[in-house]
């Protein structure tokens, strides 16, 4: 295995960093999971690396009942418990910008209160610029906070200064159908415009999700043979070990077609498959990812199972511990049919992909975490090794690492030391965190950060959206109508019998998780 040195890497780099303009964060579930366990920690590695800007302060909005010092308090040992690289002074400095106010999300009088809150706070941390509302609640709430924000003017849609124009960051899952993501959106955009907002889709602040772009479009090797001359076919799989954690509640009424696959999956697939963008800006990247959801070949409801098969773990074991069942899992209904496991195979029908099949896959509980994106290569037309018996060779392989390392390994067959004719797989790999030899920022200090300098390039764009809920609806709907269940895998495992003949009656495998 060969790596590339960190000191080939650096001497031309370009990064350009911004900080953040004075800007005031609102924090709707201040105090719930999402906020405590991602946003706290990444807004403090911003502050951490400088960007975060002098006169920054978030001010946190739940229902709970807490003062500015308790609200400190509670983020400081969130952000204790989950970063390891920042110092309690550091941590102290930061939490000194948190503010908290309570109220109940329906009441007019608390979007008032909030209003009264940020003019004092303003004036107090000279903060002019937008201020940006974060949706960290229940996606149910998402329509009341939203409304109440546009009837209190807090929204601010007409202000002339896009400086001052305020944002609004909203959570996935975005609807849960076609319909009702017709219906949020037409909410929303009754009080912000496309522009103040910031659909997250946290895997599109990964690093290597990014890197996907600069790899096809910064380099001119690749682009000639991405299309299907020369890829038999692509498998971005996205596996968890992890199961439900504490969110039985919601995800028994998403299950992964909507957590995950309807949003981080097809993202992924955008990024690989979509034609190359203008620029890298915003609106020039989102177009090219409409063009590239809308050439998805539509599922038939006949025959679906032969294109997308869903399952559910059962009980079973992961790393020598006991894994309960999905079913028994607090929170989820005894006789459940949510999905805990998505396998589809896409068609992409344009002149790039034609034919091409992309296998597309995530699932909880699985027996590693795993996400990546694998480009298997044509076979070579013709052996001339036939006479040492080396007829069938493996096809070239690049695949692109996601978790649980990062980088990018190309599988090449070389000679080996030895024998005349002796030859065999060789990756060439790197690995970021070896490379550049620094914890990668997290996904969300990325997307903060953005939203804080305005830049909606890794947000998702309503259309988009709108496009992924037509492909997957019928599907919904089909499920929900033939009234069968998923089918069941224990946990541990890396599959099931209907993911595997999804791709084997190709005459292709899955690749084992992890397997580089
Ligand atoms: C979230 C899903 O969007 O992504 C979770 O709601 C999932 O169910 C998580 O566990 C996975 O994110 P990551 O960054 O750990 O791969």
């Amino acid at each position: 295995m060969q790596e590339i040195q960190p000191s080939v890497i650096g001497q031309d780099t370009i990064c350009a960093e911004v900080e953040a303009p004075p800007n005031a964060l609102v924090v709707f579930g201040a105090s719930g999971d999402l906020t405590r366990r991602k946003l706290l920690g990444s807004l403090c590695q911003i502050f951490k690396r400088g960007l975060l800007g002098e006169q920054f302060y978030l001010l946190g909005a739940g229902r709970k009942e807490l003062s500015d010092e308790k609200f400190r308090q509670s983020a400081q040992e969130a952000i204790q418990q989950r970063s390891c690289n920042v110092s309690v002074e550091q941590i102290k400095s930061f939490v000194n910008k948190l503010y908290y106010i309570s109220g109940d999300y329906s009441d007019a009088l608390f979007y008032e209160g909030i209003k009264v809150r940020l003019v004092e706070l303003d004036k107090k941390r000279k903060v002019d610029g937008a201020h940006i509302f974060y949706l960290a609640v229940p996606p149910f709430l998402y329509g009341t906070i939203v409304e109440r924000l546009g009837s209190s003017g807090l929204s601010c849609p007409n202000e002339s200064d896009v400086k001052r124009q305020a944002r609004l960051i909203v959570e996935k899952p975005f609807g849960r159908d076609l319909q009702s993501a017709v219906e949020l959106n037409n909410k929303i955009s009754r009080c912000f415009n496309e522009s103040q907002i910031y659909r997250i889709d946290h895997y599109l602040g990964k690093e290597t999700v990014q890197n996907i772009l600069m790899f096809r479009f910064a380099n001119a090797i690749f682009e000639p043979v991405w299309n299907r001359n020369y890829v038999d076919h692509v498998q971005i799989t996205i596996a968890e070990s992890i199961g439900i954690e504490h969110r039985g509640g919601y995800y028994d009424k998403a299950g992964a077609l909507r957590d995950m696959f309807q949003n981080h999956t097809l993202q992924m697939l955008t990024l690989v498959a979509m034609e190359p963008p203008a620029s890298f800006e915003a609106d020039h990247i989102r177009d090219e990812k409409v063009k590239l959801l809308r050439s998805i070949r539509p599922f038939k409801t006949d025959g679906l199972d032969k294109f997308i098969v869903r399952g559910q773990y059962g009980a079973g074991s992961i790393d020598g511990a006991d894994i309960v069942g999905y079913r028994a899992e607090p929170g989820v209904a005894p006789d459940s049919k949510t999905e805990t496991f998505v396998a589809a195979k896409l068609f992409i029908d344009n002149w790039r992909w034609k034919g091409v099949p992309f296998y597309l896959r995530t699932g909880k509980r699985l027996e590693n975490k795993d996400t990546e994106i694998a480009i298997t290569f044509k076979k070579i037309p013709h052996s001339m090794f036939v006479s040492a018996g080396l007829a069938d060779m493996p096809p070239n392989v690049l695949v692109l690492q996601l978790q649980p390392e990062e980088g990018i390994t190309l599988s090449l067959q070389a000679k080996r030391p030895g024998s005349k004719i002796c030859m065999g797989t060789l990756n060439m790999s790197f690995n970021y965190r070896s490379v550049f030899g620094v914890d990668m920022p997290q996904a969300y200090e990325r997307l903060l950060l953005d939203c804080m300098v305005g830049d909606q390039t890794l947000f998702t764009r309503y259309d988009c959206v709108e496009i992924a809920w037509q492909l997957l609806t019928p599907v919904l709907q089909a499920w929900q109508n033939d009234g069968s269940a998923p089918c069941e895998y224990p946990a541990g495992s890396e599959s099931f019998a209907e993911a595997d003949n999804l791709i084997e009656s190709d005459g292709r495998k899955w690749r084992k998780l992890s397997e580089i």
